[in-house]
């Protein structure tokens, strides 16, 4: 058993992982989002669990993170990737680093290409890709030190896990809130039918708009959320 809780911010279509072990009650949150701080203390406190670790999956240009808040009114210490560099943080994770919450663990798979330091975790048959791997799309590559080449490798990375494996994204702009890899790999237009060569020039051609937060998030997020 496991107490594992998805929840989401509508004004970034952000979703925020609650786990914890039930019988110890340790507990970790992945990508929490700053506005959102109130109603996560109140499900941390709804559950009876103890916040132990806050995760980053990279440094976000369309929302702050509310780790700095979560950090100081809990304890918890703020977690994000080897790549990212953040002097702000208190664990820095590698490629394959471990952390324990309970009898539960959780490991850091590295995942530049969307940003340098993207770094996704697996815990039990659960994967938790933040913008990498997304439901039917990828990060975009086009800001923040993205690049394609990166993101096609840590994309295969990703989908050489067991086909059962769920996906569990930091967004989703159409309401879906879990994938597989078997699904990505034969639906995800990013990835069914494409090789590497055919997968940068897709990335290279799309054009998107920035970010509506990008100026406001990208330096809130360099110091860990804390904005004051
Ligand atoms: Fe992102």
């Amino acid at each position: 058993m496991i107490l594992f809780r998805q929840m989401f911010d509508a004004k970034t279509w952000t979703y925020t992982y609650l786990l914890a072990d039930p019988i110890t009650r340790d507990a970790i949150i992945i990508d929490p989002v700053l506005e959102q701080t109130e109603r996560d203390l109140a499900v941390i406190a709804e559950m009876g669990v103890h916040l132990r670790y806050i995760l980053e999956t990279h440094v976000h240009a369309d929302h702050i993170t509310g780790g700095g808040k979560l950090r100081h009114s809990t304890g918890a210490k703020f977690v994000a990737g080897a790549g990212t560099g953040l002097d702000c943080a208190d664990i820095l994770m590698a490629e394959g680093d471990v952390l324990a919450f309970g009898n539960e663990v959780i490991r850091s798979i590295s995942t530049p290409g969307h940003t340098d330091g993207c770094t996704s975790y697996a815990w039990r048959n659960c994967l938790f890709t933040g913008d990498t791997l997304l439901i039917d799309a990828c990060g975009r590559t086009d800001f923040q030190q993205g690049s394609a080449s990166k993101l096609w490798s840590s994309l295969q990375k990703l989908l050489a896990y067991p086909n059962e494996t769920l996906v569990y994204p930091a967004h989703d702009y159409n309401g879906r809130h879990v994938s597989s890899v078997a699904q990505e790999k034969e639906i995800n237009p990013y990835i069914a039918g494409l090789d590497q060569a055919a997968f940068e020039k897709k990335m290279q051609e799309l054009n998107l708009p920035n970010p509506r937060f990008i100026d406001v998030a990208v330096p809130g997020n360099v110091q860990c959320g804390e904005v004051g």
